[in-house]
């Protein structure tokens, strides 16, 4: 399916990155960070090229932040690859993104594996192309025992699809006399969402510009700092990623409460 529309293998993960660290406070680095990938396709029209064009770019540029992040400190990325809505897109282009997936996935994992990343992955996997969630159940299983960055790719993503989809299970799991209605919580509610057993992200980051959640981890954000910038996702760089995180470690987290001064 679209081959012609890939002339060179997606590269392989970029191996040490050199960061400037100066001014970071590497006893304070966000353990989980979100991230909206905007803009691949204004990055690409603004070169005259197709938005496809961006979208390969864009999975460059996730590579080389995975191993900047990893670098720092970082635990774990969520990244926001195809939400529920971008099926409305051309056809041509929802079929690009499911090819590059489909083929990151097996590019990658060598890589991943290399690197100790453990692949994740959050998000309805009906709809998705047999391929695509073949590649994601392998490259689940290969990077399963690997103990570095948790890479947690949101694909076929909705945060009120993921709440409407733990309702449900829950719903489900009082019908059948598992579940006590009075014991329904917090902690039970997260157990049943697609982020089970991941940390709330600490920082949230949205490129391309907008200034908008656009359904992403709305349970997970309650208390995470937000952090935009009008690059595009195929311009965001390490240097980028570290300025973000000097944002985050200025702000005062108070999670509703008080600072005790
Ligand atoms: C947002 O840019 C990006 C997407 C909807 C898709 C994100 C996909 C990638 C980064 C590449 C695929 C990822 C992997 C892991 C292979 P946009 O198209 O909304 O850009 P625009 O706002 O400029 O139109």
């Amino acid at each position: 399916m679209f081959k012609g529309l890939f002339q060179r293998p997606v590269r392989s993960m970029p191996s040490a990155v050199t960061l400037k660290t100066d001014g970071l406070d590497m006893t304070n680095i966000p353990k989980h960070v979100a991230i909206i990938m905007d803009g691949n396709g204004r990055w690409a029209k603004a070169q005259g090229k197709a938005r496809t064009y961006g979208h390969k770019a864009g999975a460059e540029t996730l590579k080389t932040i995975v191993r900047a992040a990893d670098t720092l400190g970082i635990k774990a990325i969520t990244a926001y690859a195809f939400s529920t809505e971008n099926w409305k897109r051309p056809v041509t282009e929802v079929h690009f993104i499911m090819e590059l997936l489909s083929r990151y996935l097996t590019s990658e994992i060598e890589d991943f594996k290399a690197n100790n990343v453990q692949v994740r992955f959050m998000g309805s996997r009906e709809g998705l192309p047999a391929i695509v969630n073949e590649k994601m159940d392998h490259a689940i299983d290969e990077t399963k025992n690997d103990t570095g960055i948790i890479l947690n790719l949101a694909i076929n993503y909705g945060g009120q699809a993921e709440i409407l989809h733990a309702v449900r299970s829950i719903a489900q799991q009082v019908a059948n006399g598992t579940l006590n209605v009075e014991d329904i919580d917090a902690p039970v509610f997260e157990n049943n969402l697609y982020s089970k057993g991941l940390p709330s992200p600490d920082l949230m980051i949205r490129t391309g510009g907008d200034l908008r959640v656009s359904n992403f981890l709305l349970w997970q954000i309650a208390y995470s700092e937000i952090w935009t910038t009008p690059v595009y996702w195929p311009d965001f760089s390490p240097d980028m990623l570290i300025e973000a995180i000097k944002v985050y470690q200025s702000r005062e987290r108070r999670f509703g409460g008080l600072v005790q001064k």
